[in-house]
């Protein structure tokens, strides 16, 4: 991730849903200083990357073709939680999809790239993840993805009136490739 990628992480945080779900915040207007930490905190990450579409040709009216940009739809990052114990080789997860860009495959492509890199480069052993008890979509994808559940936090976070569950969900290395059918 680079430097100017903070502006993106600014806009991001507009998209007010993804944003709580993903971040765990208060629905505060996000302000640059949101997205400064956002971007610290990805710094610090083993893999961190704004997740774009591909540049794409596209003709001009002279008749040239112009390479588009990228274009961003989302975040993820790959985490060590304790870097002091680097030897239990666990990361965690964190992902965004902008809104207009979720329920396309994007999420899905971009997990098991990650867990491809986590696994296979980065000799992890396992990558686990927390999302809210209410996020039923994330779960059911988690799951399909090859998660497992191994515990939920109860009523952790106040959201929207009420208390809702914390679930903890992880993937082990050799669950990953068995299920992958990698040797
Ligand atoms: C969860 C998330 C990363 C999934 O990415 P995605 O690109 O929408 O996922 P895919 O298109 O690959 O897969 C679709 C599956 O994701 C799940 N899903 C989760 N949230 C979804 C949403 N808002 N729209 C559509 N599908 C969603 C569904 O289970 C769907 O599977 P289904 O066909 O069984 O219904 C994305 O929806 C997102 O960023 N949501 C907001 C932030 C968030 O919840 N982050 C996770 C915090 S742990």
């Amino acid at each position: 991730m680079e430097k100017e990628d903070e502006d993106y992480l600014f806009t991001l945080a507009q998209d007010a849903d993804s944003y709580l779900n993903s971040w765990n915040s208060l629905p505060t207007p996000p302000g640059t200083a949101q997205a400064k930490s956002m971007y610290e905190e990805m710094s610090k990450a083993l893999l961190n990357a704004v997740v774009c579409l591909p540049a794409s040709t596209k003709p001009e009216a002279d008749g040239t073709t112009a390479l588009a940009k990228p274009t961003p739809i989302g975040t993820v990052i790959l985490g060590s939680r304790d870097a002091m114990r680097a030897n239990n080789r666990a990361g965690f997860l964190g992902i965004t999809i902008e809104d207009q860009y979720q329920g396309q495959g994007y999420g899905s492509e971009v997990i098991n790239w990650v867990l491809d890199f986590g696994f296979r480069y980065m000799n992890l052993h396992r990558v686990e993840l927390q999302t809210f008890g209410s996020n039923l979509g994330a779960i059911r994808l988690y799951e399909r993805l090859g998660f497992v559940h191994e515990g939920r936090r109860r009523e952790t976070t106040f959201r929207e009136g009420e208390y809702v569950d914390s679930v903890v969900m992880g993937i082990l290395e050799g669950e990953w490739r068995r299920s992958r059918g990698i040797s």
